[in-house]
């Protein structure tokens, strides 16, 4: 059979691409055919080509234009995209040739602490400023609605009174890591069952 072939999209220093990219190297099912990234110094450029996968640096005008994704994703007969950590509005365009088959990962409890503008370091500030006793992570699929999509798994972990904003994302992290490539995996299962 055929591998299911996915692209990573990416902003910034790539972690959860990475683990993604590191847990299907081995596996034959799935192809991680590209790492796009609207940045050209962000580190996960580096990490993606030291990790042998091919790199498409974009604008933030091509990422905005109607067609240039869909015409490159469809070009490389993409059937997954998996954005991790990409900061960049998707066009419906692409969400409307890929439905359910674009995949998102939000650093909090959606829908709390999400929405345009949440992103990275903010939302583990808003979550400490709150006093939350919990956060977590979400994976859902992209909508045209920022972070609101239909939400497919949320992991938790525990804050106390004294973590700070940096300690709350080194556990977001961890939970990234362990779970991220897991449901991704299963949602391909999923698609090919
Ligand atoms: C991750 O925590 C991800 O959940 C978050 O950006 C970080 C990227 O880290 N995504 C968002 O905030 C999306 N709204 P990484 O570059 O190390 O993977």
């Amino acid at each position: 059979m055929k591998p299911i072939k996915l692209a990573l999209f990416a902003s910034g220093t790539g972690s959860n691409a990475e683990s993604i990219i590191r847990y299907f190297e081995h596996k034959s099912t799935v192809e991680v055919v590209f790492v796009l990234s609207n940045k050209v110094h962000a580190p996960i450029v580096e990490k993606a080509t030291s990790l042998g996968v091919h790199v498409v640096v974009c604008s933030n005008q091509e990422v905005e234009d109607t067609s240039y994704l869909v015409q490159l994703c469809q070009a490389h007969q993409i059937d997954y995209i998996i954005l991790a950590g990409f900061l960049r509005k998707i066009p419906d365009t692409l969400i409307q040739t890929y439905p359910e088959k674009i995949i998102n990962i939000h650093p909090s409890l959606l829908p709390k602490y999400g929405g345009a503008g949440m992103y990275g370091l903010k939302v583990h500030q808003a979550v400490k400023e709150a006093g939350e006793t919990e956060s977590g992570i979400t994976i859902h699929y992209v909508s045209e609605h920022f972070d609101e999509g239909q939400r497919i798994a949320q992991f938790y972990t525990t804050i106390s009174e004294t973590d700070s904003p940096d300690e709350i994302q080194q556990k977001i992290h961890q939970l990234e890591r362990t779970y991220f490539p897991i449901v991704v995996e299963k949602e391909i299962n999923r698609f090919i069952q």
